[in-house]
């Protein structure tokens, strides 16, 4: 396949400017993989400040849930901007009121829900912990090994997708245990299904050696795991942890900060497994880009919340609040079907793709959350790490922009209004950055193990 849209070597010279300003002035902590500077984007396409054109499967990691810059996103954005830019939640308007409406309509919890306003997703979590504290008066937690939840002292705790996330910043929340995520194509417990296994070791280990489950105020999981390697979990074991926390009196906390509003072919990942939480974290796709957070809870739970007992000052911002509305309409009426569809094309296209190529270990993924995991060979399943990472950086040069999870998954989250045709370009660019690795023979495992 001709590489027509990348013109320059990469970095091009004035992206290479930028690097080297940027090194000078911005933090050094971003974990930036690969230099892809952003002049500007439209649907599906990015282009860098040298004119290269490329694909983006990575939607500013699940942002961009209709696209960069869609014109009714964007008209709305306008719109609202021209009237005002900001008031602060302490005082009400319109747009925060519709939006919380809309989400209530939505929710998939049966009962009527309400809203907290944030800016991110780490934030929304926040406000999920803080709430659940307070409606049970209860302080532990269970959090899952793999899970990602935000960069703050209380998300953080739970946060293990990478100990470079804790690194250098412990101690951070007390209170909370961690136990695995099912993966059965890992399976750490023998000889039976791994959600039934997890949901055993909570009850018959933890609850009886380490954790008063009457303690528990919460368990925060993320439907679909994300940043942990895009694991699916196992059927029943959503609705075993439902069961467990109703037996104890426990708030199940469902993080769909990155599976939710649409990506999976649902408004809610959950609502594959008709799951109902008591609490819902939003952000990432909610406003296509504005910085907008949501933490949804039962009615019954957030009315225990005092006047006073949390807020923020840029909550409910009346211009992320219109995108988020636009967004909702759009997702809603148009592209959470387009991502089921699409996501069964993709995930055929990446079945037959690991049909030609050995080191796929697995395609997995619901709508446009898709992970394909690579491995050594697919006998011994070690994590081909150092092959993802070069697959990655050699799509970006390909003209395809990518990110991978967990230890050696590539992920595409790509904008939900994608067509066929960007599918098919995207496959065709994988396929030639794939061959252009192995071919080049500088990948190497730190297992010093051959590439299947
Ligand atoms: C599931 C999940 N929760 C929370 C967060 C944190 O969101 P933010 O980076 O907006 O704080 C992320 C970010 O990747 C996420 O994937």
């Amino acid at each position: 396949m001709k590489k027509t849209h990348i013109k320059t070597d990469l970095p091009g010279p004035k992206a290479r400017e930028l690097l080297a300003r940027d090194a000078l002035v911005v933090s050094p902590s971003y974990p930036r993989d690969y230099p892809f500077v952003m002049s500007h984007g439209r649907g599906a396409e990015v282009w860098d400040v040298d004119g290269n054109r490329f694909l983006d499967f990575a939607a500013g990691i699940g942002v961009c849930s209709t696209g960069h810059s869609h014109p009714r996103v964007v008209h709305a954005i306008k719109e609202a901007a021209d009237r005002f830019l900001h008031i602060s939640s302490d005082y009400w308007h319109e747009g925060q009121v519709k939006l919380a409406e809309r989400l209530n309509e939505l929710s998939p919890i049966e009962e009527p829900v309400m809203s907290f306003f944030a800016q991110s997703g780490t934030e929304s979590v926040e406000a999920a912990l803080k709430l659940a504290r307070y409606a049970t008066g209860r302080g532990r937690f269970l959090g899952f090994l793999g899970g990602f939840h935000g960069r703050t002292m209380g998300s953080l705790a739970f946060t293990s997708s990478k100990y470079t996330q804790q690194k250098g910043s412990f101690p951070v929340m007390p209170g909370v245990t961690h136990v695995p995520y099912p993966n059965n194509y890992r399976p750490l417990f023998a000889g039976e299904d791994q959600g039934r296994a997890v949901l055993r070791y909570i009850e018959e280990v933890l609850f009886v050696n380490n954790v008063p489950a009457n303690e528990v105020a919460g368990i925060l999981v993320e439907p679909i795991q994300g940043e942990g390697g895009y694991l699916i979990p196992p059927d029943g074991f959503l609705a075993g942890l439902r069961e467990l926390c109703n037996r104890h009196g426990i708030l199940l906390i469902f993080d769909e900060v990155q599976s939710g509003i649409g990506r999976t072919g649902k408004m809610f990942a959950c609502q594959h497994w008709g799951v109902e939480p008591d609490i819902v974290t939003l952000a990432k796709g909610l406003g296509s880009g504005m910085p907008i957070g949501v933490m949804l809870a039962r009615r019954s739970i957030m009315q225990k919340w005092s006047r006073g007992a949390h807020g923020n000052t840029y909550g409910g911002n009346p211009l992320c609040c219109a995108a988020a509305l636009a967004t909702l309409d759009l997702v809603e009426h148009e592209y959470s079907a387009n991502a089921a569809r699409l996501g069964g094309y993709f995930m055929a296209k990446l079945e037959q793709f690991a049909s030609r190529h050995a080191v796929v270990g697995e395609v997995r993924g619901k709508g446009l959350m898709i992970g394909m995991e690579l491995v050594l060979n697919r006998q011994s399943k070690i994590p081909a790490k150092a092959l993802c990472d070069a697959l990655v950086t050699r799509a970006y040069h390909n003209g395809l922009i990518l990110l991978s999870c967990g230890q050696s998954t590539v992920r595409f989250m790509p904008p939900l209004m994608i067509a066929e045709s960007d599918v098919d370009e995207a496959v065709a660019l994988l396929d030639v950055s794939l061959a252009e690795v192995l071919a080049h023979g500088t990948v190497h495992e730190p297992h010093g193990a051959a590439l299947a």
